[in-house]
């Protein structure tokens, strides 16, 4: 196998904050490594349509703390059909490019595995504000935007307290829960509705009846956009039932995918770009890198007593490939 010289990077479905740090990353520790670096715009189409710009450590300057992606975005199904992926493979084979970065969704993932059954070497970065994609805890984007939703929620309670009403919050997440459930444990709501679990218009009244009861000012109820139960068709069904709040809908929609990415996301984005970046000149191909976080544990007092966290430093190590 000739030995690795160039690669490719490219963003795809929906931005993630954290896109532009992860493309930096990739970027700057390819040039580390003594390869060439090129972005592709506009995810598969434009991969297919071999919109390539080589990248030097410069061009992904001042873009660390940036939200969408520089390198742009579109969704492209069209990317199923197997002419196309011989097509992509085709333009960065007449660019001498011999190795892919693709980061994005599951959509991004299913892109990135089809070119590595052609035989072209790719290694997949999980960013998406879902986190529904398989091998990894947490995808890039998904911190900011459960920051955003956060601080929206926070503002909506205050209203909520004044008036005395419950609000109906709608994240996204498309088929996962995961935002739902992570805001609404983390915003303190009555209720958390995801596609993953089935509750009634009724179980939901009953809730915010109870909060009503026990003397509370107002009521959360959260619900994710994949949700059997819609932000819309609950609201009538509360009025309805007479709860005793008056009930408000918000949407929070597009808002949640913006924003400059959170310390968390900068962090993950960097890590899985050196990670992936490495993993290819190494001769790895076929993977997506990701991250097993630790789980809740508990520890011997006495254990921990006299002894110290050192800090990881693996990450000062990537840190030096990065700030070139
Ligand atoms: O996958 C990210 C996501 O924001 C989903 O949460 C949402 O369902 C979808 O993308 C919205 O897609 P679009 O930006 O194409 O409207």
């Amino acid at each position: 196998m000739a030995p690795l010289k160039s690669i490719a990077v490219l963003t795809a479905g929906g931005d993630a904050p954290g896109m532009n740090a992860a493309v930096r990353a990739v970027v700057r520790s390819a040039i580390a490594l003594g390869l060439q670096a090129w972005g592709v715009r506009r995810a598969y189409e434009g991969l297919v349509g071999g919109e390539f710009l080589e990248l030097g450590a410069r061009d992904v300057g001042g873009i660390i703390q940036r939200g969408g992606t520089v390198l742009q975005t579109v969704r492209y199904p069209e990317f199923e059909q197997p002419q196309l992926q011989r097509e992509a493979i085709a333009q960065l084979e007449a660019r001498g490019v011999g190795a892919l970065v693709a980061i994005g969704g599951d959509g991004t993932m299913r892109g990135a595995a089809a070119l590595d059954r052609l035989g072209f070497p790719v290694v997949g970065i999980p960013a998406s504000i879902d986190n529904d994609v398989y091998g990894t805890e947490i995808s890039i984007g998904v911190d900011t935007a459960l920051n955003t939703i956060v601080e929206a929620i926070d503002k909506l309670r205050d209203t909520a307290a004044s008036h005395r009403r419950a609000f109906i919050v709608e994240t996204m997440g498309r088929h996962c829960g995961h935002l739902a459930l992570m805001s609404g444990m983390i915003c303190g709501a009555e209720m958390t509705l995801i596609p993953e679990r089935e509750v009634s218009a009724e179980e939901v009244a009953d809730a915010v009846r109870g909060a009503y009861a026990r003397g509370k000012t107002h009521a959360i109820i959260v619900v994710a956009e994949g949700a059997r139960l819609a932000a819309n068709a609950l609201k009538e069904t509360l009025d309805r039932m007479n709860t005793g709040f008056e009930s408000r809908v918000t949407i929070l929609g597009h808002i949640q995918r913006g924003g400059r990415p959170s310390a968390w996301d900068r962090l993950i984005a960097a890590r899985f770009g050196v990670a992936a970046v490495e993993r290819l000149h190494a001769g790895e191909r076929g993977l997506m890198v990701g991250l097993r976080a630790p789980a809740i544990i508990a520890t011997a007092l006495q254990e921990v007593c006299g002894r110290k966290r050192e800090p990881d430093l693996e990450i000062y190590r990537m840190a030096r490939m990065l700030a070139k």
